[in-house]
């Protein structure tokens, strides 16, 4: 038997088993998964010997090239992906976002073009929906057939991306029916806007009034009656960017009663805190995002809901906007504040570390979190987020005593600051394989923009 590469004696991980073991990899997949793999006419060996072999990341929440907020986020397909693969992940969902008026179908052609030929490692997308007629609704049907089997709506955002309780719920009616999943930002726009527009009066205007103006109550009210529709919609839901307990409670309640309601969160509720908006001058900007930072004793309860599954995936909701020039279009004025942090390149690092080496988890919760469960939610599974004979040889190899301090000086994002700057991580992807190609080897980015590829979704069908 030969194999194009064939990773040697390396601890494999999965979200369930951990056992010392090579991996035999042909044709971009895995082949075989055994000890004592012959390794003479192998195309490539990497000696694995006291690292973790884990299933490459999937990150299931970015936004690149985006246009949001009268400016447009920082890292595009290229730039973006390879950012990611230095973080060990391998495949990210991205956002396709309806003009208003315009077809679903438009929005995915247009983030189809944007991702040709830039993507160093393989995408898909959700679909954005902002305006829902009788056209988009048939829409969906075809969509789900073709890859995109997930959807975002927002309660949040009034005027610009906020729709009624009738669109949601038609549009869980329709992705019950054809089997898709719909992604909530759940905030209560309504009420956050009169709050912002009367700080605002007042004269409050400087970043931290960003966070202040959107309570935990506007999330918890929204994730709750996002629940509730889809229960009456006999559809499944994800709550995105789910911050603080207010919201943790309520999709824990559903969870109880056997709903299929599902969470994410993200590493900068579980790292940062209302405290960092206190940053000198306007450095606050730097975490102007939504939902919020909220005050510290939150994050916890997100570790805990990790733990315990009331949360099932961990994401980076990445949207970088540089803090001169963008962030600075809200010097005076909050409001103008481009909303969105970077993350997408250390969301194993900072999970690996909070998660293992902090003793909250195993390493294969680890697993489940970053990649198992995101690609069962999102139709990915088993071509990935696993190690099984058949799967993508999209892998990374991680150092789980290396440390790193994270830095803006040192990221590959292309943003001019850090949300986790001077954060010791311990944990570190050395080596990270896409389709059993190198994308990063020793640290270094020895793979190619362009050989990223679209990834058609299957319908959601549970975890
Ligand atoms: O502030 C954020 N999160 N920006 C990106 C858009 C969103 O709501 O996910
Ligand atoms: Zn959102
Ligand atoms: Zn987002």
């Amino acid at each position: 038997m030969r194999f194009d590469t064939v990773i040697r004696n390396g601890t494999v991980v999965t979200a369930t088993d951990t056992y010392i073991s090579d991996i035999g990899i042909s044709g971009g997949r895995i082949a075989a998964i055994a000890l004592g793999l012959p390794i003479e006419n192998a195309g490539k060996v990497i000696d694995a010997t006291g690292l973790l072999v884990m299933p490459g990341g999937i990150d299931v929440h970015t936004h690149l090239d985006m246009p949001f907020g009268g400016t447009t986020s920082t890292d595009d397909f290229e730039t973006g992906t390879i950012a990611a693969a230095f973080g060990g992940t391998t495949t990210l969902i991205d956002f396709a976002i309806q003009t208003k008026g315009h077809s679903l179908r438009q929005a995915f052609d247009t983030w189809m073009k944007k991702a040709d030929r830039k993507a160093a490692i393989d995408y898909a997308f959700h679909c954005i929906i902002t305006d829902l007629g009788a056209a988009q609704l048939e829409e969906m049907g075809a969509l789900i057939g073709e890859g995109v089997s997930s959807f975002k709506l927002f309660m949040a955002y009034p005027g610009v991306l906020m729709v009624d309780d009738a669109t949601i719920f038609r549009a869980m009616s329709q992705a019950a029916k054809f089997g898709g999943l719909i992604c909530m930002h759940a905030e209560n726009g309504g009420a956050i806007d009169v709050i912002v527009q009367k700080a605002l009066a007042e004269g409050k205007k400087s970043p931290k009034y960003h966070a202040l103006t959107r309570p935990t109550t506007a999330e918890g009210e929204a994730t709750s009656r996002a629940i509730a529709l889809a229960e009456m919609a006999g559809a499944p839901v994800y709550i995105v960017h789910l911050s603080c307990n207010d919201a943790l409670e309520k999709v824990r309640e559903a969870r109880d009663r056997d709903l299929p309601a599902y969470a994410e969160t993200c590493p900068q509720y579980l790292y940062l805190s209302l405290d960092n908006m206190d940053a000198p001058g306007f450095e606050g900007a730097k975490y102007v995002f939504t939902p919020p930072l909220r005050e510290k004793w939150h994050q916890e309860k997100l570790w805990q809901g990790l733990a315990h599954d009331t949360l099932q995936v961990v994401s980076t909701d990445h949207c970088p906007f540089c803090f001169k020039e963008q962030k600075e279009m809200g010097r005076d004025d909050f409001t103008k504040i481009p909303n969105g942090g970077p993350g997408i390149e250390h969301r194993l690092s900072l999970i690996y570390t909070g998660g293992v080496h902090g003793g909250r988890f195993s390493p294969n919760r680890f697993v489940q979190l970053v990649a198992t469960a995101p690609a069962k939610l999102f139709g990915l599974f088993p071509r990935k987020g696993t190690i099984a004979i058949g799967s993508d040889a999209d892998l990374v190899i991680f150092d789980p005593n290396q440390e790193q301090t994270i830095s803006a000086a040192t990221h590959h994002m292309r943003v001019d600051y850090s949300m986790f700057e001077g954060i010791r991580v311990k944990g570190v992807p050395k080596t990270v394989l896409s389709h059993g190609r190198p994308v990063i080897e020793n640290g270094i980015f020895v793979g190619k923009a362009g050989s990223g590829e679209f990834v058609r979704r299957q319908r959601y069908a549970g975890i």
